[in-house]
């Protein structure tokens, strides 16, 4: 369907607004039916490669809850349990699994990882987070926001904190295709690369929205949505000094909520989250998170993917 047969899910960059859009329609259909007691099958007798180099929570439970919701088989190797890049090249990896498995997870450090396993084992290959993206990530942001918002073009979406890291880099380009208006508010040295940024652009020129980056917090004035992720990423813990010191200052407060001054507006999360660095209790508990409607339709949205890429 719209093209998605066989694909692999490496990054937006590789989909329309129309496919991703599709996927947002299939989510929610799925997750109705889920609500109804009604059981799927779309996946039966599918075995399905769970690799994870790094811990995730929601991840890992989405794919295994979607595989088993849809009749098929999930099979988990941790970091422990295989010897992808170190004993066995990534390339032989892909092979084998490719040889045994319907399609294969992979959560990690390195794109090229999750390419190359794309590239060699001949089966969809789906990217549960490296150091560049985590674009399943975004279809539970998109799909969170259609329901709390109704509509997704013209939002203004305003992401404060670390603006280069997989988050930063995904909500750009999801954002930017679906013609969602969004604001990276960072500091300098925490923007996305220019060259990511003059990509992003140009899907903006095509849906007719707006990219910001700057470091004013006014900027949040009338946002739809706030958004933040961790100062520190996965690999990445010995900066959190640094990081501390930096984005103090963009910590999503209820100060700054009262800033925005929209009383419609949703504040997101992807979690986990550092209660205390980049958000307070006090907003992640309020009645404008959604951070647990969001961590839901994680499921909702990677059983989407693997419906439309297998069945
Ligand atoms: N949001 C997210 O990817 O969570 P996990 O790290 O728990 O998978
Ligand atoms: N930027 C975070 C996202 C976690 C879902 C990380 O990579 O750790």
């Amino acid at each position: 369907m719209f093209g998605l047969k066989g694909r692999s899910f490496l990054t937006l960059h590789d989909f329309t607004a129309e496919q991703i859009n599709y996927l947002l329609e299939l989510a929610a259909d799925l997750k109705a039916k889920k609500r109804m007691g009604i059981k799927g099958n779309s996946l039966a007798g599918k075995n399905i490669a769970l690799i994870f180099e790094k811990p995730s929570t929601r991840t890992r439970c989405a794919f295994t809850v979607a595989c088993v919701d849809e009749g098929a088989h999930p099979e988990y190797l941790g970091k422990n349990d295989i010897q992808l890049g170190y004993k066995e090249s990534v390339k032989d990896t892909a092979r084998v699994l490719g040889r045994m498995f319907d399609a294969i997870e992979f959560r990690g450090f390195s794109q090229q990882v999750v390419s190359d396993l794309a590239k060699y084992s001949g089966v969809p290959v789906y990217n549960g987070l490296t150091d560049e993206y985590h674009p399943t990530q975004i279809l539970a942001d998109l799909l969170t926001m259609k329901e709390h918002l109704g509509t997704l073009k013209g939002k203004k979406f305003v992401f404060l904190g670390d603006g280069r890291n997989n988050m930063g880099n995904s909500l750009l380009i999801g954002c930017s295709k679906m013609g969602i208006n969004m604001t990276i508010i960072a500091p300098r040295v925490l923007w996305p690369s220019a060259e990511h940024v003059a990509i992003c652009e140009s899907y903006a020129k095509e849906s007719g929205s707006k990219i910001t980056l700057t470091e004013d917090i006014h900027e949040v004035i009338g946002a739809d949505v706030i958004y933040t992720d961790v100062w520190c990423s996965m690999g990445e813990e010995e900066k959190a000094k640094d990081r501390v010191a930096l984005l103090t200052p963009y910590q999503v407060n209820q100060k700054l909520i009262d800033l925005v001054n929209n009383p419609n507006m949703i504040f997101m999360h992807c979690l986990p989250a550092i209660k205390g660095n980049e958000v307070t209790e006090e907003v992640f508990e309020a009645p404008y998170s959604v951070v647990f409607d969001e961590a839901e339709n994680r499921m909702h949205t990677i059983k989407a993917i693997m419906v439309a890429t297998l069945s």
